[in-house]
């Protein structure tokens, strides 16, 4: 019995190990290392989890850099209340003012109000291209698959496999084709603007705060030293733009679940909206 017992905390120990040498493979950490854990998901892959408390948030990015892919996570937020907090999976090019971002970022709020996920595009530094949605289910109950495709004609975002927006290449306008972006994941205090525009903050008797992330998916052009290299397959999303049906699943998210669009926000933009905005 003692043995069995034993062996079985052997079992559990390597699957950690091996959670943890895996995650090591992909990624680095970001913030602390003692607030990101390790496990076996149950179905043959792993789960990695992030904590964010009064000490720390955390996160990690992919050792990898790349130019165009499909990007893909399974998450599964901060239940109760998660006002404050931000959770985010997302493509960045750096920190520079002339940076490419493509985000997928989402802001907790108090015990039975709704998240909001936002969605934004950056391109040589020129940002503030937001749509934010009402998702049609509570993100912290379960896990859902958030997923990002980038190619030189447009970029996706997808809610398990629900298109809900598209942000197309005009090739006049800003848009990201030449910096090559890390995958970053993170949990942070973001209480000065997350939720309800500020006036609510985070509640620190709740902590620590966690989010899991499972089954990670990179499909891209790795870069390095000057070149990209595309995996095999990758013309299936390379040229990927959305079909009719498709179309229609973002018109009816913009109908049902889009809570802030900056192509409505005349307020924000006095002197004309961005160029994007009035193109089909
Ligand atoms: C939080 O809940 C309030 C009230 O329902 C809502 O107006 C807001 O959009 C929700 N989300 C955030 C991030 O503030
Ligand atoms: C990469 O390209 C840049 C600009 O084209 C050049 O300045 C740099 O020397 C190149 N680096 C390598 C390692 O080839």
């Amino acid at each position: 019995m003692a043995a069995r017992l034993s062996f079985l905390v052997v079992l559990a120990l390597l699957a950690v190990l091996t959670a943890k040498a895996d995650f090591d493979d992909q990624f680095e950490v970001i913030g602390d290392r003692d607030h990101i854990g390790y496990k076996d998901d149950g179905n043959g892959g792993q789960e990695f989890s992030l904590e964010l408390d009064q000490e720390s948030g955390s996160g990690f990015k992919s050792k990898n850099k790349y130019l165009f892919g499909e990007f893909s996570v399974r998450m599964k937020l901060v239940d109760g209340n998660s006002a404050g907090t931000v959770t985010s999976f997302y493509l960045t090019s750096g920190e520079s003012s002339t940076h490419d971002e493509i985000d997928i970022e989402f802001m907790g709020n108090s015990s039975g109000q709704p998240y909001v996920m936002n969605t934004n595009v950056w391109a040589s530094g020129d940002g503030k291209k937001e749509h934010q949605f009402y998702l049609w289910f509570d993100p912290s109950a379960d896990f859902h698959t958030y997923k990002i495709t980038w190619n030189p004609k447009n970029i996706i975002f997808e809610v398990d496999n629900v298109a809900v927006r598209t942000f197309k290449n005009y090739d006049d306008l800003p848009f990201p084709t030449s910096r090559p972006m890390e995958v970053h994941a993170t949990l942070w205090d973001g209480s000065y603007w997350a939720t309800q525009h500020g006036n609510v903050k985070i509640h620190w008797r709740h902590e620590p705060f966690v989010v899991s992330y499972r089954a990670y998916h990179a499909n891209g052009c790795v870069h390095s030293k000057n070149s990209s290299r595309c995996p095999d397959g990758s013309d299936a999303w390379m040229h990927r733009e959305l079909g009719d049906e498709e179309l229609d699943t973002v018109a009816w998210t913009e109908r049902n679940c889009l809570s802030y669009n900056y192509c409505a926000d005349g307020w924000r933009f006095p002197k004309g909206f961005p160029g994007e905005c009035g193109r089909k």
